[in-house]
């Protein structure tokens, strides 16, 4: 009886540890990646640490606005583990969003992140949409100063809909490198492109319609 609960205690530690984070816990201080290095691993391989620069952890890339003049109207300037080289091992990253007046940061997932977004200007509807079967929208329209989180893995979107003002966002997420897949492009833009007629039947919609769509994205 004493050996189960033990074992049951042992168990319970191995998992909250195995779960405690989404990317594997760093085995030391840093691991400033090595974009040079052949050798393929799960994440970046390291650089010898006697190398490591104040700028490997250091981004400037956010300074400046966005360019927003695009069909979104918005523009997500990232700085994950391909733009600041001493986040490899740590999940963790950021990223600006700019949005133009009306601009929408269009429906996307993250497949590897959590995103924790908060609007340092102007005013944005946000949203995410919850699995299946029930595919609930839980959204909200956020302030300056105001945070909110999208779930890992769940399609969500943000639109500027502060009365024709610029906005800002900047927003964190839990891995190094969370990846973005926006559904539209996705679907209607993949190369090479998934076959017009499973996109009619998935969308239910004319196969013209399907088309136009495949030659925008
Ligand atoms: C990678 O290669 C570039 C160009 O050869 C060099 O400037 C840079 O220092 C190298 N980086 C590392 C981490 O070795
Ligand atoms: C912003 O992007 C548009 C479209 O690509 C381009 O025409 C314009 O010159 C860019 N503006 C700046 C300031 O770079
Ligand atoms: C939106 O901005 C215009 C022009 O600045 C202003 O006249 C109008 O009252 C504003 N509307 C709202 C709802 O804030």
């Amino acid at each position: 009886m004493a050996n189960h609960i033990l074992l049951l205690i042992l168990l319970a530690l191995t998992c909250s540890f195995a779960f405690a984070s989404a990317e594997p816990s760093p085995l030391q201080d840093f691991c400033v990646a090595d974009f040079n290095s052949t050798v393929r691993v799960n994440g970046l391989v390291c650089k010898d640490p006697k190398l490591a620069q104040a700028n490997d952890f250091f981004f400037s890339g956010a300074r400046l606005p966005g360019n927003t003049t695009n069909a979104v109207g918005s523009k997500v300037t990232p700085a994950n583990v391909a733009q600041v080289p001493g986040l490899n091992t740590f999940g963790i990253s950021m990223v600006r969003i700019d949005f133009a007046p009306w601009g929408i940061n269009p429906p996307h997932t993250h497949p590897r992140a959590t995103e924790m977004l908060t609007v340092l200007q102007g005013t944005l509807y946000v949203g995410f949409v919850t699995s299946n079967p029930e595919n609930r929208l839980i959204s909200k329209t956020l302030q300056a100063g105001d945070m909110f989180v999208f779930p890992v893995g769940l399609i969500h979107f943000q639109y500027n809909v502060g009365n024709g003002t610029a906005a800002v966002a900047i927003a964190a997420l839990s891995s190094q490198n969370p990846g973005t897949i926006i559904v539209a492009n996705a679907v209607f833009g993949s190369n090479p492109p998934i076959p017009s007629d499973v996109l009619t039947k998935a969308f239910q919609l004319d196969k013209k319609v399907v088309e136009n769509l495949q030659t925008i994205f």
